[in-house]
């Protein structure tokens, strides 16, 4: 079993490459390779089987071409470039997030010979005027550019499928919290930096007010769920391979009030309160109760409590100090 993992220098497929290089094995096979991809140099990860690392520009045909070959049997597209970037580079935003796709559809359709693409969406396919709470059959009507990259992967891939050219399945991923390492461009980078930034002992900033609703997962089960997601029988995808991951949906004073319970009372006195219209405007438009049914009957999980995420963070990512 090969894997390709694009975007493997990132903070999810990192994650995922440590994971799989953990447990050794996925859809019951023994690894005996995996390459990281990505525009940047990924960091090395250690397995008892070859890790190699590479660069590649999915905007780039020819770079996906080179990194994505034959022996290959399962891909992992998760690179992209998140929300606020995307908005604020429109051309950039459908180069990579879109074209990307569309390359790496491409070029595993000119192979032949029919790998499995796990793709990362985003819940930012959803938005504007739709039904509330949203279940998987919801309409997508995102109202970004980010989201609209998105939901065009997503019809991608479920056309590359069904033709019979890749085995796709798509996962539209909460916000993935507690993030580790620095603030991003995504316009939901506050949803982990407030929590982040306090345990390390760091102030920072929530732009929104405390009720503000939200749907997260931790690192550790969006790693398991793709795996999972590689797992699942071809048969039981049904006509549409695109789906939600599970999350939970919580308030700011509840991510907060988690933080306390797992880390006592200091950290939550480090958050300054600043309203920053632009970031409300995003990802208020993302503010829904989501019901991600079919996932849920496929195996994939979300977590027990807002605690959990937070306990996962201190165990698996604080920096020493
Ligand atoms: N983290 C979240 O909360 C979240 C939520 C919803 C969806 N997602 C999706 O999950 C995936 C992984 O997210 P992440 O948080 O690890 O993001 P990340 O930014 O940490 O990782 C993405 C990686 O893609 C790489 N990349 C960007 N442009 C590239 C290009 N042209 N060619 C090759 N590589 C390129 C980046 O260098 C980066 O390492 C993304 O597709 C993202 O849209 C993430």
């Amino acid at each position: 079993m090969n894997i390709l993992i694009i975007g493997g220098g990132g903070f999810v497929g990192q994650k995922l490459a440590h994971k799989l290089a953990e447990g050794g094995t996925l859809r019951g096979t023994a690894i005996s390779k995996i390459v990281l991809a990505d525009i940047i140099d990924p960091a090395p990860v250690d397995a008892s089987f070859p890790v190699e690392t590479t660069t590649c520009n999915i905007a780039d045909a020819a770079s996906v071409a080179d990194v994505l070959t034959g022996d290959i049997q399962v891909i992992y597209l998760l690179a992209a470039i998140v929300s606020a970037h995307a908005e604020e580079d429109f051309d950039l935003g459908w180069q990579i997030n879109m074209m990307g796709a569309m390359h790496v559809l491409e070029r595993a359709r000119a192979l032949g010979t029919k790998p499995v693409i796990v793709f990362t969406s985003s819940i930012a396919v959803y938005g504007g005027e739709v039904p509330d709470p949203i279940i998987d059959h919801t309409f997508l009507n995102p109202q970004t550019s980010y989201g609209a990259q998105k939901a065009v992967g997503e019809l991608l891939l479920n056309d590359y499928s069904r033709k019979g050219f890749v085995d796709g399945r798509g996962f539209r991923l909460p916000t993935i919290s507690v993030r580790p390492g620095k603030p991003n461009r995504a316009a939901s980078s506050f949803m982990s930096s407030i929590l982040r930034e306090p345990l390390n002992g760091q102030e920072a900033v929530c732009p929104v007010e405390d009720d503000f609703l939200h749907y997260y997962l931790s690192p550790r089960k969006c790693v398991e769920n793709l795996i999972r997601g590689a797992e699942i029988p071809a048969a039981d995808l049904g006509q549409n391979r695109c789906m939600m991951m599970p999350g939970r949906m919580w308030s700011i004073r509840q991510l907060i009030d988690a933080m306390t319970a797992v880390a006592g009372p200091d950290p939550a006195t480090r958050i300054r309160w600043d309203a920053q219209p632009e970031i409300k405007r995003i990802v208020s438009g993302w503010r829904f109760d989501l019901r991600p049914e079919k996932a849920i009957k496929l195996g994939l999980e979300a977590d027990a409590s807002f605690e959990d995420n937070i306990r996962y963070y201190l165990e698996d990512d604080q920096p020493a100090s």
